[in-house]
């Protein structure tokens, strides 16, 4: 091996670590981006936002969307269970516009239960008191704190944790 090969390849064997270090964040369990597309559908916005926020598709990776949809009739204690037909087409919607950058091999049917967003809503930055209030009840009311939830948008501008 002559020098420079030896350097080239130490070269790629670092590139290779910083490529895989940046798609390990959140140990994988990372949202997509964007978490909403720009296309909306009328059947999952009905459907999914009649009881709660219609849950932006780039939340979850594609196998959590899959188990979601598959379990319905036992949705959270509820029975949320839609024709075929339906079931079908919002099944396509999510899968195809999930996480693009979730890389482990998990899925979660809960979207507070993946890494990111345990991170990003970790004690150091919202005090665990907070969730309890009459104000937000659940981790899962989004919408309690990010006011243009419904638009696909989390950042700091539009959250505002209510009192
Ligand atoms: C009949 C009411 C109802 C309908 C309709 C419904 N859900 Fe839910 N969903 C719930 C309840 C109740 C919970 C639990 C909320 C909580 O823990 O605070 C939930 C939770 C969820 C969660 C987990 C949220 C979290 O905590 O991370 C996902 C994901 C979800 N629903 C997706 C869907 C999708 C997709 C549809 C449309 C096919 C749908 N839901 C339709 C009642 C419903
Ligand atoms: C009690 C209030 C509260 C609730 C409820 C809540 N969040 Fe957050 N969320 C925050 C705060 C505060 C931040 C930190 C904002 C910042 O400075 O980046 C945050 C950060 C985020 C971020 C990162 C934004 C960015 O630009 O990095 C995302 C994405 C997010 N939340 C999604 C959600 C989703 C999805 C739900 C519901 C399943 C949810 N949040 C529920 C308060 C909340």
């Amino acid at each position: 091996m002559t020098f420079s090969t030896f350097w080239r390849l130490a070269a790629t064997a670092a590139l290779a670590t910083i490529a895989f270090t940046a798609h390990a964040k959140y140990n994988g369990e990372d949202r997509g981006k964007p978490v909403m597309p720009a296309q909306s559908n009328a059947q999952w916005a009905a459907e999914c936002g009649s009881c709660h926020l219609a849950f932006p598709p780039g939340l979850l990776p594609a196998a959590s969307w899959k188990k979601v949809m598959t379990g319905l009739d036992k949705h959270f204690d509820t029975d949320a269970s839609l024709s075929p037909a339906d079931n079908q087409a919002i099944t396509d919607y999510l899968v195809k516009h999930a996480s693009n950058r979730w890389t482990a091999n998990t899925a979660p049917i809960k979207i507070t239960d993946g890494e990111w967003f345990k991170t990003k809503h970790r004690a150091s930055e919202i005090d665990p008191a907070v969730w309890k209030r009459a104000s937000v009840k659940s981790p899962s009311n989004c919408i309690a704190c990010h006011r243009a939830a419904d638009k696909g948008e989390f950042d700091d501008d539009t959250v505002r944790i209510p009192k």
